[in-house]
């Protein structure tokens, strides 16, 4: 370690006689010639690896549109597969923070796997932008000055759906998921919006994650006598979630966030029609943004763009406006947070931006696949913050 400082030093004191003062390189100079690393730490395997692959297309297809450089830095991307596993989740953010010592860490789409994450970036200190997992606490009463989410709270869309429902008149409902926080927090959501509306969330019934041995509950649906049933589920496990309803003939219609049918539909197929779902995205959003981007995206992944590569897309979006705010200069940590703070992006999903706790502020749109798409029926709540609660920066 000093020996390479010395070897520096002397290098340095070289260039100043051979070129004059002029030419010594300052600190912030030195930092800006090395390429600014980023860890993607993401599932690349499990039930949630098309989610980790589709963050990472859009945040590649962001850095080509920008030349490879952000902030005229160049840049250099690290990738981990953290398969969803909160029991390793500590230990890879720490090879990613310590190890590869990355610049930032964008990261993750598991809840779980999110509040090992958080631990370790709190306390080192690095920028942490989660492109996916809604975990409540890290933007409530956790919230750090280093961590902010482009994607959403896990009470976001269920609040939006739950508030659809019970505007219409639904007064009972169910709520079924995987049990582990996302589940749970988008079931609290659910329920607050429903009964903002004037309904109530009678009965909810889980199982394990990843677990899909869904027959046992789907047996008991209709016997509870509500008039719809919410759900959380996403990925590989929301597509056979959605079939094994259909297949099962139950009658109370499902519905739920959006994740549900998001990336799934081609797996779904006619088991997902009607399906009503809340989420910050959805088909048919007409903006030059959004034409853009689903093209550039379907060249990029040869696959139609969903919300969670919009989500990592726009990642890279609030990362390059705290970059260009310091000139690439991430030791001006004051001065980058800030310009995070008050970016104001455009996403292909509308006008987002960040609250106070910073955590993404965004359009819920109610949903309902109609040929084999979300399309969008209606805006729920306009700019919807979460509440934020218990978060002090
Ligand atoms: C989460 O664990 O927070 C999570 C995972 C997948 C989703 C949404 C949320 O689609």
């Amino acid at each position: 370690m000093t020996k390479t400082l010395i070897t520096r030093r002397a290098a340095l004191k070289g260039t100043a006689l051979l070129t004059g003062a002029a030419a010594i390189p300052s600190g912030f100079a030195i930092a800006q010639a090395k390429p600014l690393k980023i860890g993607l730490m993401l599932p690349y395997s499990g039930t949630f690896a098309q989610l980790g692959e589709n963050i990472t297309f859009a945040v590649e297809m962001y850095l080509a549109e920008k030349g490879g450089k952000l902030a005229g830095r160049e840049v250099q991307i690290i990738k981990l597969d953290d398969e969803s596993k909160p029991e390793n989740g500590q230990q890879n953010a720490e090879r990613m923070v310590k190890r590869d010592a990355v610049d930032v860490l964008i990261g993750t789409v598991h809840s779980g796997v999110q509040m090992a994450i958080h631990k370790v970036v709190a306390e080192s200190g690095t920028l942490c932008i989660i492109p996916n997992a809604g975990a409540n606490d890290v933007t409530r009463k956790l919230c750090a000055k280093n961590v902010f989410r482009s994607s959403f709270t896990n009470w976001q869309p269920a609040y939006g759906m739950g508030l659809a429902l019970g505007k219409r008149g639904i007064k009972k409902a169910a709520w079924i998921t995987w049990d582990y926080a996302a589940g749970a927090e988008s079931g609290e959501g659910f329920k607050q919006g429903l009964e903002a509306g004037g309904g109530q969330l009678v009965q909810t019934l889980t199982l394990k994650f990843p677990e899909t041995n869904f027959q046992p509950l789907l047996a008991q649906i209709q016997g509870l006598g509500v008039e719809a049933v919410g759900s959380f589920f996403s990925g590989g496990g929301a597509v056979q979630f959605v079939k094994e309803y259909a297949a099962a003939g139950i009658k109370v219609p499902l519905c739920g966030s959006g994740f549900l049918t998001e990336g799934t539909l081609a797996g779904q197929g006619a088991a997902a029609e009607g399906i009503e779902t809340a989420l910050h995205y959805g088909d048919g959003l007409e903006s030059p943004k959004n034409t853009a981007f689903r093209a550039a995206f379907k060249a990029k992944a040869n696959r139609e763009a969903d919300v969670f590569a919009v989500q990592g897309y726009d990642a890279a979006q609030f990362l390059n406006a705290g970059l260009e705010a310091v000139k690439g200069d991430m030791a001006n940590e004051a001065a980058l947070y800030k310009a995070i703070e008050t970016a104001k992006i455009d996403s292909p999903r509308g006008p987002i931006s960040m609250s106070a706790s910073h955590n993404v502020v965004q359009d819920i749109y109610l949903r309902k696949v109609t040929g084999g798409q979300n399309k969008v029926v209606s805006t729920v709540v306009a700019q919807l913050a979460d509440p934020g609660t218990g978060c002090k920066l």
